[in-house]
């Protein structure tokens, strides 16, 4: 497995593995990798010649506020289990590397980024945009796979896709959870141990969210109330968002038809948790 922590070394790989026609499988990280990206590493194994992820925690994407700094990161760590899945090349660059000097462009994503994270983190996917956009451009994959416990950030990242016209093929991968429910992340390390022990309960209210519309419940402010209340007595942190949105648009619904996403954030003292389900209502 190569590390390469340079754009020129890394275009270097590329263009060597192009010229032998190799598929690449693109798996974009922040590191401190757990069984959610090794599941996108599994699904980019499967289906193509070489497997190159990268690892780099984006300042872009980080709102004045937030935890850029104390991000989690362990590289070693994550070099041996990109190694045990047999990632063929991790792209490693410094910030000094991938932004030199302030950028001359701007990119704004203009669509489906007034609900949700999009709201909760302005700027938040115009910097995911940047980085991609400085990722595809570099490692030139013919697909790329992303995770649905990120939902909006795979709907921003189609639009990219798309508006942009890059060749590759985005792969969505399902959400993989501890055993009690609660989505993998990064960030759950932060959680103090009572958080942690309450947190699975962001997945039962989605659990109960999908009862409650198997039994016919259809108004989405409805059941947005009564979610919301129900959460809340069952959490101690504080709700950011409960939304019901429809799938993939994430366009508001007054009445819960065809495929819906319902998405929860809630803020705990160090560290804010997303979750989500999307389902197909008939
Ligand atoms: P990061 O949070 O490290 O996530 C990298 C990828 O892993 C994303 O596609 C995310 O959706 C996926 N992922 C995280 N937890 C998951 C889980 N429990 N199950 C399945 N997939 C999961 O998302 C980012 O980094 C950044 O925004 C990035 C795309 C790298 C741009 O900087």
């Amino acid at each position: 497995m190569k590390i390469v922590r340079t754009i020129e070394d890394m275009q270097q790989q590329v263009q060597e593995l192009k010229a032998q026609n190799l598929s690449i499988g693109f798996v974009p990280t922040m590191g401190f990798l757990h069984e959610g990206h090794m599941s996108l590493m599994e699904e980019a194994k499967k289906h193509n010649d070489i497997v190159v992820i990268s690892i780099f925690v984006n300042p872009l994407q980080f709102g004045p506020n937030e935890d850029f700094d104390s991000y989690p990161r362990d590289f070693e760590r994550d070099e041996k289990i990109a190694e045990q899945l047999g990632v063929d090349v991790v792209f490693y660059p410094s910030v000094d590397q991938m932004y030199p000097k302030p950028l001359s462009i701007k990119m704004t994503v203009t669509d489906r980024t007034n609900v949700l994270c999009g709201r909760s983190r302005p700027g938040h996917f115009d910097g995911v945009a940047t980085v991609l956009t400085k990722l595809f451009h570099i490692i030139q994959p013919s697909r790329a796979y992303f995770g649905l416990k990120d939902a909006q950030q795979v709907a921003v990242v189609d639009g990219l896709i798309n508006d942009f016209n890059f060749p590759i093929e985005l792969v969505p991968v399902p959400t993989v959870r501890e055993e009690d429910g609660l989505a993998k992340s990064s960030r759950n390390v932060r959680l103090t141990p009572e958080e942690r022990k309450e947190a699975p309960n962001i997945y039962k209210t989605l659990q109960v969210a999908k009862e409650w519309i198997a039994d016919g419940e259809r108004d989405t402010n409805k059941l947005t109330d009564r979610l919301f209340a129900s959460l809340e007595t069952t959490i101690s942190g504080s709700i950011d968002y409960l939304e019901i949105l429809s799938y993939p648009e994430l366009g508001n619904i007054d009445s819960v038809d065809g495929k819906i996403i319902i998405a929860i954030a809630v803020k705990y003292s160090n560290v804010r948790l997303i979750d989500n389900i999307i389902i197909d209502v008939a």
